[in-house]
């Protein structure tokens, strides 16, 4: 007997299939914007990262240990012991950084494409949360393999709201678990990163997801006057759905090759007692940080507090028509600016505190990025490279 037959039968005869066939043969047939292209493979890159980086976070799961005696010699273990144990920590640490990437450059393309606007801003409002829980993911992970760097970072990272008046001592202390950074923050960060920040991001996704179907992608048409795709459109299945394969395996390739050619140091174990030269955040924090050194903490926060009110309220601010990003001057100029700015402040927190050499003459940079000419002779403090 056809085994197809069989089981196709076995099933039709307990559940009506009929019903559901038809929205889904719906789904996959609908036609999408004939703009659609590589950059819409941008989101389903983000979510391919997630389930990747819960797949690896289950197996780093099955040795490590939340607690400041075993975290750091759990992951030494991990790296050195388990049958490719190395391998799926280090495809969890580089997933963690292209996360942050691909999440970014979505939220770019989304941003080009005008995308946000009407109907669309509750899709926006919960990209812009999946981009800051992205961001939470990489501060909470940090600290878990409990090395110096992770430890010295996070606690100049929740320094930071102390500084808020009235809730900042009561807010430091509780991302701390107590006064310092801790065996207890070690577990509440520990938490967040396995239980909270994945379900949250679980759920957010599924919204997300069900709003971008519910709605369509967007087309370039200005608000309101959104012309039907008809014929000229492309269906997800298999035109689209085939380009997002491609891109899945070169990113699959992309992460392999550098965790295997680029692995993460584990450095050393936590030392209270020992502060390093140069305490720096990871990269994509880098911009923040370089803010906060320039302006009295109560300003520096409120400053760096504004760019995540901008992005949840910009579908409000930015009420203009067009979608096409060649008739939105105004914007895109607002955009390079920031782009820029961020890279700047990013550059110049990266190379504070180092000795670098521009054309053959050395220079210090200062704490606030400025360089400053080293005479020969003259001595300076060591600096100590991640
Ligand atoms: C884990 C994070 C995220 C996942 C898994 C995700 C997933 C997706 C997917 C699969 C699509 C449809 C295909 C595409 O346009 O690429 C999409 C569309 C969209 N996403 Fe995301 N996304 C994430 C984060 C974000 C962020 C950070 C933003 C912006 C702040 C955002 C805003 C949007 C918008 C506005 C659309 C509609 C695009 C259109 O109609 O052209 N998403 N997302």
């Amino acid at each position: 007997m056809n085994l197809k037959k069989t089981i196709g039968s076995w099933i039709t005869d307990r559940f009506d299939v009929e019903k559901i066939r038809e929205p889904i043969n719906y789904q996959l047939k609908k036609p999408l914007p004939p703009h659609t292209g590589w950059f819409h493979t941008l989101g389903s890159l983000s979510l391919f990262l997630f389930i990747s980086q819960v797949l690896t976070g289950i197996l780093l799961l099955i040795y490590y240990r939340p607690t400041i005696r075993e975290a750091f010699e759990s992951v030494q273990f991990i790296m050195t012991k388990p049958y490719l144990g190395w391998l799926y920590r280090q495809v969890h640490a580089w997933g963690g950084q292209l996360m942050i990437i691909i999440v970014f450059l979505h939220m770019l393309r989304t941003f080009i494409t005008g995308s946000f606007k009407k109907p669309r801003e509750i899709t926006w409002i919960s990209g812009v949360i999946l981009f800051l829980t992205t961001l939470g993911f990489g501060f909470t992970g940090y600290l878990l393999p409990w090395n110096q760097l992770a430890y010295w970072a996070t606690t100049v990272g929740t320094e930071i709201p102390a500084a808020i008046p009235w809730v900042g001592d009561w807010l430091k202390t509780f991302l701390r678990g107590g006064p310092n950074v801790g065996g207890e923050t070690l577990s509440r960060f520990f938490v967040i990163h396995v239980i909270i920040l994945p379900w949250a991001v679980f759920f957010l996704i599924a919204m997300h997801l069900f709003l971008v179907r519910f709605q369509g992608i967007a087309t370039l048409d200005p608000v309101g006057e959104e012309k039907d795709i008809g014929k000229k459109g492309i269906p997800f299945f298999p035109h689209h759905l085939l380009k997002e394969g491609v891109v899945f395996f070169i990113l699959l390739g992309v992460l392999v090759t550098l965790a295997i050619v680029f692995p993460f140091e584990l450095g050393e174990k936590a030392d209270p007692m020992q502060t390093p030269h140069a305490i720096k955040p990871e990269w994509y924090f880098l911009p923040m940080y370089q803010v906060l050194k320039f302006a009295e903490k109560m300003w520096g926060l409120l400053i760096i507090s504004l760019a995540p009110l901008f992005l949840f309220l910009w579908p409000f601010l930015d009420k203009s028509r067009p979608r096409n990003p060649l008739k939105r001057p105004l914007s895109m100029t607002f955009f390079v600016l920031v782009l820029l700015s961020l890279l700047i402040f990013g550059l110049m927190g990266y190379f504070s505190e180092k000795n670098v050499k521009i054309f053959n003459t050395d220079y210090h940079i200062d704490i606030y990025g400025m360089p400053h000419k080293i005479l020969p002779n003259a001595t300076t403090e060591p600096t100590h490279e991640k």
